[in-house]
């Protein structure tokens, strides 16, 4: 099988073309970036075709190499909080214009699609669960700029499951909640709001600076470790009896859920652990900032997120199995060892 990857040198890129060249010697990536630094490790593969491009300007070069795979997964795309507020059309330029591309190209070729949708479409959304079939996807006025995102990927989703009802596309739409681990975010840039929460407390412990708990920090997350989601998008690769055709995926973990203010000190009280950091986090301080101060006054956030995996579990046979200290650990170890 020869699949394409555009946005291949991202986090969940190059992590899956990490595992899908250690582990699964019958499929071919062919990977489109306008970086590599993330994948260097993987270059000089022979089942690893890079291809440096931008999706925004080679369209020709998507559209020819599109052609020639079975399925494509179209993960480039920026997914920053502090960006949907800072530059929303480039979101929509990006997330939504350039991918929307791919879709259509995905419908003309009849190829595969895997897409990635985000836990962000639930938005404000108050069920206990957010359910794949039943949950409303629930944003806030235009001038929240914030929702930018989970509009353009609600569309996205609501297009390509449109192209399947008219047009017989197969696809699968997963949906991350809160995906963590190694190269997710550059922690070695030090400013606020580059990055999200867990790059970001890395990062400032990194440079010795206080942690800002956005709006007191009582926001709740489940965070998922990124072996955890990979191995759900490899079962939707294999697509076993053709079960994963058509379906929407909540690829989380239910079982991490934290509030922010646990989050940022569990990350203190672990960092602690590393000689190189000792000294620096017994300064740090944890404090409490406006959104309006830390994002802008177009922020608006979720208070939780919990996604039932049901769905994912029984399709799928997948469970995640990194608890929060474990993803915590792994995490500060590849930066920190
Ligand atoms: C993220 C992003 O939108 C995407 O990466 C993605 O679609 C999705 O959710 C995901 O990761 O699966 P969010 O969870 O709000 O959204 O992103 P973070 O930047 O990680 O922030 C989490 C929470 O921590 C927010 O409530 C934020 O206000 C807070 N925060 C962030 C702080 O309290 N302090 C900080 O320094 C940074």
């Amino acid at each position: 099988m020869k699949i394409l990857i555009v946005g291949a040198g991202g986090f969940i890129g190059g992590h899956l073309s990490e595992e899908i060249i250690k582990n699964h010697e019958d499929w071919n990536i062919v990977a489109i970036d306008i970086a590599s630094s993330k994948i260097e490790h993987l270059l000089t593969h022979k089942r690893f075709n890079f291809i440096k491009a931008d999706i925004l300007k080679d369209v020709d070069v998507v559209e020819e190499q599109l052609k020639g795979c079975d399925l494509v997964f179209p993960l480039a795309a920026i997914a920053v909080p502090s960006m949907y507020v800072q530059n929303p059309t480039k979101i929509f330029e990006l997330d939504f214009e350039a991918n929307m591309q791919i879709v259509k190209w995905a419908v003309k070729y009849g190829k595969r699609l895997i897409f990635p949708s985000t836990c962000e479409v639930y938005g404000m959304c108050e069920d206990e669960e957010f359910d794949e079939e039943t949950s409303n996807l629930v944003t806030g006025p235009i001038g929240k700029q914030r929702w930018i995102y989970s509009c353009s990927k609600q569309m996205l989703d609501r297009v390509i499951y449109a192209y399947g009802v008219e047009n017989g596309l197969r696809y699968t739409l997963f949906r991350p909640f809160n995906w963590n681990g190694p190269r997710l975010d550059d922690i070695y840039k030090s400013e606020s709001g580059s990055s999200r929460v867990i790059s970001q407390f890395l990062s400032n412990i990194l440079h010795g600076k206080d942690i800002n708990l956005v709006d007191g920090g009582n926001q709740l997350r489940c965070f998922t470790y990124i072996s955890d989601g990979i191995a759900a998008l490899i079962k939707i690769i294999e697509n076993k009896d053709n079960c994963a055709d058509g379906q929407i995926f909540n690829i989380g973990n239910p079982h991490n859920e934290l509030s922010i203010k646990e989050l940022a000190e569990r990350v203190v009280r672990l960092a602690g652990k590393y000689d190189k950091l000792k000294e620096v986090v017994k300064k740090i301080k944890i404090t409490n900032m406006s959104s309006a101060s830390y994002y802008g006054k177009s922020y608006q956030d979720v208070a939780r997120r919990v996604p039932s995996i049901k769905k994912a579990a029984t399709i799928l046979e997948w469970q995640p199995t990194v608890s929060i200290d474990e993803l915590l650990t792994k995490t500060m170890d590849f930066y920190f060892r």
